[in-house]
């Protein structure tokens, strides 16, 4: 196993003083216990320090000198007078604001303590030390410690600690620590294949020093502390049934039925199934739309500050940053906006779990301001399937309401190494993350650059994906998330995924008809690189004729919503079919109530939600949708043997619903 490596970084201007301190700490490094390869260097200036802060991803903590001065040049051979470099308050907030993930201690005079301290009072200082006391052992002692609080993985010590205890079981999964299966002819493959440990991992409610999901107060406990730590959160959750899970949660949690959410049309179906499950009173938001490309991104800037002024009664607001397609708003101005009606923020980052952890990819949701913020860690981090977290910073968090409805989304039974890994994540995030984010940085480019020199496939850059309405908006790329046309390559979408597949051995993350999805992460190999750009290479050499960008029809605006999701949801309802006997489209449908979710695939943003009005419009772009040659899926719809319905409100479960009033 590969060990690790940790550089601490000592700050003072004073070669000589500096010289004494690197070898007084490397000494007491090498002579008392040094688990994570603690060694320290030193710079006697605050730019070379924040130079190395950023081209070195092994720098764990910061030892700052409480002031820094340079000599002056000594003009006619006189002496130099000490002019200040930088504050130690202004280097501490520099060091902060590019990784805020590092420990910082301060290096203070005996006789200035009180006045160092009220100066960093506010800020994120993890300790002082006196620099007079020369105390390197001592010092020692309590960087490493602190490094090894940060690096300590509670929940997954203590599931290792458990399965090495080797515990006879007599209680659930019914594998019993996989004995079940170990020897079975019928299922011993599938015990071998994923390894013991899974199986001894798969433990339960029933071990009381795992703690538990529902009401942590153990080392799950410990776990989301640390976690709210790293995220820059005031708590932090971890979820198993994935991001979700967690957005309901979040809607139980904040909207009693009836009250307004302002959301994105464009948000994930979970934030849809959540209008209804909460019973909220949704107003959706257009999204802006790339035409060219058939590409939905934000909501334009300005909608959503009419809708918070037009909406002030509004409980919540949720949006999705960045998106599937790297698409990251502005937040601060649209989250200071929502709070000045009161209005809770919740941002979506299910595709943004690493952003904290590398400056290019701030601010995170947290540090712009947002109350909520869902991460799937497994999307983007190294934690495994279904893990996600939920990060609060909302200041009238009702821990009680969340709880319940925490509890009421998730099982009894979660999934112990789903925990453990959330926690591993968190550790590899905080202890590498930068490091690791920096490569898959410049992996990026590197992609983005070889796919540009076939000259065939064109990676598309934040002004070729950003819609006219959102131009001025602020808007960034997260350029983990590589888009590429492939309209000039000749094959259509489906044949070159399957011709990647089959012949190059790549699976790419998603596809619209025009484009492929390119998703990097800290996983991503150089390897993976080349094998990637030799494929597209070969293809494009092949030399087929371009073809025309295909544009499928753009989503009709929303029409009225007539009724409460979740009270149209609720109604049995009646089925009527999209088309009549002669096979056009049915007029009959004009005016009628949806009472389901019906969603094409792709966009994947629904068409009619339950309680939306249908209208011609609605009806002939899903026949369209359903006729189309390309495969599109819509979701939603009921077929009576091959007729596709929708289905609908009846006359009589229409006069018993309250109508909703705007
Ligand atoms: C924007 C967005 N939110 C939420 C989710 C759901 O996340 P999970 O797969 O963790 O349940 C997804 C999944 O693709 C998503 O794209």
């Amino acid at each position: 196993m590969k060990k690790p490596i940790s550089r601490i970084l000592v700050i003072n201007d004073e070669k000589l003083i500096l010289r004494e301190l690197i070898k007084g700490l490397n000494a007491a490094a090498k002579s008392l216990e040094n688990p994570l390869g603690i060694t320290f260097s030193g710079v006697t200036t605050a730019r070379e320090a924040l130079q190395t802060i950023q081209d070195d991803g092994d720098i764990q903590s910061v030892v700052v000198d409480d002031t820094l001065y340079t000599l002056d040049t000594p003009k006619n051979g006189g002496k130099g007078s000490r002019n200040l470099q930088m504050s130690a308050l202004k280097l501490v907030q520099e060091i902060n604001r590019f990784r805020p993930e590092l420990d910082i201690y301060i290096l203070i005079a005996q006789e200035k303590e009180d006045e160092v301290v009220d100066a960093l009072f506010s800020e994120t200082v993890d300790g002082y030390f006196y620099r007079e006391e020369r105390d390197y052992r001592g010092m020692y002692r309590i960087l490493n410690a602190q490094l090894q609080e940060k690096a300590r993985t509670p929940f997954y010590d203590q599931l290792k600690n458990y399965v090495l205890m080797a515990k006879d079981a007599w209680h659930t999964p019914g594998h019993s620590s996989g004995d079940s299966v170990r020897d079975s002819p019928w299922a011993s493959d599938f015990y071998h294949f994923v390894g013991e440990h899974i199986f001894r991992a798969d433990l339960s409610v029933s071990v009381p020093m795992l703690d538990s999901l529902m009401e942590p107060s153990g080392v799950i406990a410990e776990a989301q502390k640390i976690a709210a730590k790293a995220f820059g959160a005031r708590r932090t959750f971890f979820a198993t049934n994935g991001t979700s899970t967690a957005n309901k949660v979040i809607f139980q949690t904040l909207l009693a039925p009836g009250e307004k959410l302002l959301l994105d049309r464009n948000c994930h179906k979970s934030v849809h199934h959540g209008v209804v499950l909460s019973g909220a009173y949704p107003i959706y938001l257009d999204s802006s739309v790339n035409k060219k490309f058939s590409i939905y991104g934000p909501v334009p800037k300005q909608t959503l500050l009419e809708a918070i002024e037009e909406h002030s009664d509004a409980q919540a607001l949720i949006l999705t940053s960045c998106t599937y397609d790297g698409l990251r708003y502005d937040l601060p101005p649209i989250i200071t906006a929502a709070h000045a009606k009161g209005i809770k923020v919740i941002i979506d980052e299910a595709w943004y779990a690493f952003a904290r952890f590398h400056p290019a990819f701030r601010p995170t949701a947290m540090e712009a301001g947002a109350d909520y913020a869902t991460q799937s860690t497994h999307k983007v981090l190294s934690a495994f399937s279904q893990s996600s977290m939920i990060h609060i910073n909302d200041p009238d968090f009702n821990e009680h309401l969340f709880r319940e409805n925490f509890n009421m989304h998730t099982s009894t039974s979660p999934q112990y190494s789903m925990i453990a890994s959330l926690d591993v994540a968190r550790k590899q995030a905080m202890m590498e993350g930068y490091k690791l984010l920096s490569r898959t940085l410049e992996l990026a480019k590197e992609v983005r650059a070889q796919i540009n020199s076939t000259g065939v496939f064109k990676v598309l850059d934040l002004p070729d994906l950003l819609p006219d309405e959102v131009k001025s908006d602020n808007i960034q790329l997260d350029f983990t998330k590589v888009t590429v046309d492939i309209s000039r390559c000749g094959f259509t979408v489906e044949d070159l995924i399957r011709e990647l597949f089959e012949r190059y051995n790549i699976q790419v993350e998603k596809s619209t008809f025009n484009t492929l999805t390119l998703l990097l992460t800290i996983g991503t190999t150089r390897s993976k690189v080349s094998r990637l750009y030799d494929a597209l290479m070969r293809i494009a050499r092949e030399g087929r004729a371009p073809r025309r960008l295909y544009r499928i029809p753009e989503i009709p605006r929303f029409t009225e919503l007539k009724y409460l999701p979740r009270d149209a949801y609720y109604c049995g309802g009646e089925l009527m079919p999209l088309l009549d006997e002669q096979e056009r489209l049915n007029d009959e449908l004009n005016g009628r109530v949806c009472a389901d979710q019906i969603t094409p695939y792709p966009p994947g943003i629904p068409v009619l939600v339950p309680g939306q009005a249908i209208t011609d419009e609605v009806v002939q772009y899903l026949v369209g949708m359903l006729r189309s040659q390309k495969r599109v899926e819509v979701h939603g719809i009921v077929y009576d043997g091959y007729l596709p319905c929708l289905r609908l409100l009846t006359a009589a479960e229409e006069k018993g619903l309250k109508k909703l009033v705007k």
